[in-house]
């Protein structure tokens, strides 16, 4: 029985297996508190209850022992989750040596054994909600008929941006790694129409935030036939289906997380604000009291600004031209700004950046002349222009940046099992 079934059992004779969590008592006594992937129980062993080479196992169990128990439950309040086990008969599936995670709990000692660190309650939490948020996140799309599609990893050019690209020695060229699937899904579309990815994704960047990494999930959707309002409702529905999903079937973890559910249930109540770029530099500069200057992308402080002025999400959508990608069309109105979006949430700011995508063959050749590249080297993605273009578009989600979010996590490390940074790549 696992131990969640055994703490609503309350009573009767039961076996669990698990792990020791946390052991104590003396020369007649155990107490053991285990755990399995859904909860903890108090257990206790009494010398007089089991024979002689029980006992002698349980005087030595360590931390992280892995151990079978058969007992008798009953409830107790004094125990941590409110019912305890005693033992009548104990085993040690498999020993364990002394736990290096009991004492020093330094970041720094963590992130060396982060292999064993995701035996903590709290990395439990934050790999379940990942695996919900990752599963939300294809129903959403499998339930609007998107198809799943894939793009290569090794790629030939840059998309995002060239200063951020890792290089691979691929035999005799280099390649790099990608940042992003979205040249290739503008391809796959002129067959499949709707696709989605949840893929690795590589960014070069050397920054040491709470919301970057070197290597991340990113969810990616792309649509032919779509207008850059469609684009903005999927982002807010997506984003909702994921907070859903993990309200339903996530609670205990959310709770051991201490996140506050109320706000996560006020983004299923409202409709996200959706503001330009111009009427938030108006806002920062005039109802904040910020100086932030018209055309500059906007950073974290200003993105948390922002946010705090609304309890839901927020879509910032046409910016400047200058700060954004080749790709994005140019808003028809105001043609200094694109009809690009970034989706921004509180705590995290950017979660999801996305865009209608330029038709105008020229004018993609000459966004990517002043990004400094060679149109040449693009010729498979300006041929989707050249055979039967159409009005599409896309995004993309950065997966650690919404679990982070979603579970109150502190930064995007608690929300993948072995974070990539700069300066971290073991183990
Ligand atoms: O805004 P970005 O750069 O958008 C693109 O790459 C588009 N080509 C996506 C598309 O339209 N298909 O990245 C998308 C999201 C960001 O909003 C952010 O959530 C996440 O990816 N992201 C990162 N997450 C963690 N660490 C990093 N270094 C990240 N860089 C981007
Ligand atoms: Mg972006």
């Amino acid at each position: 029985m696992n131990i969640q079934e055994a703490l609503e059992k309350k009573q009767g004779e039961i076996t669990i297996h698990g792990w020791v969590h946390r052991e104590r008592g003396n020369n007649n006594l155990r107490f053991l508190i285990v755990r399995d992937t859904h909860n903890i129980i108090q257990c206790v062993i009494k010398k007089e209850d089991v024979d002689e080479t029980m006992w002698g196992a349980a005087e030595q169990v360590k931390v992280e022992a892995a151990v079978r128990i058969t007992g008798t439950l009953r409830v107790d309040e004094r125990a941590p989750t409110g019912v305890e086990l005693t033992a009548t008969e104990f085993y040690v599936i498999g020993e364990s040596n002394e736990f290096p995670l009991t004492k020093d709990l330094s970041a720094e000692h963590i992130a060396n054994n982060r292999h064993l660190w995701l035996r903590s309650r709290r990395m439990n939490a934050a790999l379940k909600l990942r695996a919900a948020c990752f599963k939300a996140f294809r129903e959403y799309f499998d339930g609007e008929g998107f198809y799943e599609y894939h793009s290569p990893i090794f790629q030939a050019t840059q998309t995002e941006g060239g200063s951020e690209l890792f290089s691979v020695k691929y035999f005799d060229t280099e390649l790099y790694l990608s940042q992003t699937w979205q040249l290739y899904a503008e391809a796959g579309i002129s067959s499949i129409e709707k696709i989605y990815t949840i893929a690795p994704t590589f960014r070069a960047e050397n920054s040491k935030t709470a919301r970057h990494l070197t290597e991340f999930w990113m969810a990616e959707m792309e649509q032919a036939f779509v207008e850059v309002t469609d684009l903005h409702t999927h982002a807010q529905e997506v984003i909702r289906a994921c907070v859903r999903y993990c309200l339903e079937h996530c609670k205990e973890e959310l709770a051991l997380l201490e996140r506050d559910t109320t706000a996560l249930q006020a983004v299923l109540e409202k409709p996200f604000p959706r503001i330009t770029y111009d009427e938030a530099i108006r806002k920062l500069n005039e109802e904040i009291g910020m100086n932030v200057e018209w055309g500059k992308d906007l950073r974290t402080l200003e993105e948390e600004a922002l946010t705090k002025l609304y309890n839901v999400p927020i879509i910032v959508t046409d910016y400047p031209k200058e700060v954004k990608a080749f790709y994005m069309k140019e808003t028809p109105e105001r043609p200094e700004c694109v009809q690009g979006f970034d989706v921004l949430v509180q705590g995290v700011g950017e979660v999801i950046g996305g865009s209608q995508r330029e038709e105008d063959i020229q004018k993609i050749i000459d966004a990517l002349k002043r990004e400094g590249e060679d149109p040449s080297e693009y010729e498979h993605y300006l041929d989707t222009r050249r055979y039967g273009s159409v009005p599409h578009g896309g995004f993309g989600l950065g997966m650690e940046r919404l679990i982070a979010w979603i579970g109150g996590l502190d930064g995007v490390k608690e929300a993948i099992a072995f974070p990539r940074t700069p300066t971290r790549y073991n183990p």
